[in-house]
């Protein structure tokens, strides 16, 4: 009984002290970028959007703050199956789903990605869901495949590839996943360079869902993780990335933005001026 006294205590203990560490640690090393005060800002840049895993958690969030930026006048979506965010968008006339299996082959988008500005990529999954060549396979092939296509259909900027990589990516990590992500991130940046397109990879924290698919429960975890900067929804972090598009002369090819920087770009976005 005494034992069980004890860890009853000590485990809610525990956890405070892992989420007040956490999140000082988080006050104190992330935030890079500071978003600059006056900047051009090319509204075209966002005129066509992709979005890649729109039916995802991630996605999900992305296409929400695509569907209501009025700078957006279009948004392809390449897709294995639809959603709800998606029926409501095709219903309206701004969404355009192409059903399609094969991630690696792009070859039946080349028209459509003619006219793509920019890329919202939340297409992945967990480590812990697949083996390592599955992974590979999805976060380094599968975008890897998407950019090369994408510059062989066009190569003049304004172009943005936002990619959803997470807290952690690190090309000389320790853990497998973390390696292939932070490869995919270096990669795509190499193909960029002497192009018109930039990529910009997001080690974002906890990305929680849009409004309509959140609960008590989760705005509970979500307050408790804000003081960090460990969490942003995912439509702030859709209109942090239409931001960092639009601002064509601010951030160069291969910036790395971590979470705070995310929610730094997402209080500046500016909707259709
Ligand atoms: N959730 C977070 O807080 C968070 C934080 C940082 C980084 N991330 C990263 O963001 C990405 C998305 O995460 P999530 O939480 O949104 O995952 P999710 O809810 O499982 O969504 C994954 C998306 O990717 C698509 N997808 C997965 N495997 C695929 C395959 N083999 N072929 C085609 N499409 C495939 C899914 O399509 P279907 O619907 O057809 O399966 C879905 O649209 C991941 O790389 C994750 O590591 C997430």
């Amino acid at each position: 009984m005494k034992y069980l006294f004890r860890a009853l205590l000590i485990i809610p203990l525990a956890f405070v002290a892992l989420l007040v560490g956490f999140n000082i640690w988080g006050a104190l090393t992330l935030g890079t970028l500071t978003p600059a005060a006056s900047t051009p800002r090319d509204m075209t840049a966002n005129r066509v959007v992709m979005v890649m895993g729109a039916t995802g958690s991630v996605g999900d969030g992305l296409l929400q703050a695509a569907i209501e930026a009025p700078e957006v006048e279009k948004i392809h979506v390449i897709t294995r199956r639809t959603s709800p965010r998606i029926d409501a968008g095709v219903a309206s006339g701004k969404v355009h789903m192409h059903l399609h299996t094969d991630f690696t082959d792009y070859s039946a988008f080349s028209d459509i990605l003619g006219e793509v500005n920019t890329v919202l990529w939340a297409l992945g999954t967990s480590s812990l869901q697949v083996d390592d060549a599955t992974y590979t396979w999805i976060h380094v092939d599968f975008p890897l495949a998407f950019v090369k296509a994408w510059l062989a259909a066009r190569n003049h900027g304004p172009m943005a590839f936002h990619n959803v990589t997470g807290m952690g990516t690190n090309p000389d990590g320790e853990q497998y996943w973390a390696r292939e992500k932070g490869r995919a991130e270096d990669t795509i940046t190499s193909l960029a360079r002497g192009t018109g397109l930039r990529n910009f990879s997001y080690r974002s924290g906890w990305i929680s869902p849009p409004a309509d698919r959140s609960n008590p429960v989760i705005e509970f975890f979500v307050a408790l993780l804000t003081p960090g900067h460990l969490v942003i929804p995912g439509p702030e972090l859709g209109r942090a990335m239409l931001e960092i598009s639009v601002r064509t002369q601010e951030l160069p090819n291969g910036t790395v933005i971590d979470n705070a920087d995310s929610i730094a770009y997402a209080k500046v976005y500016r909707p259709g001026s």
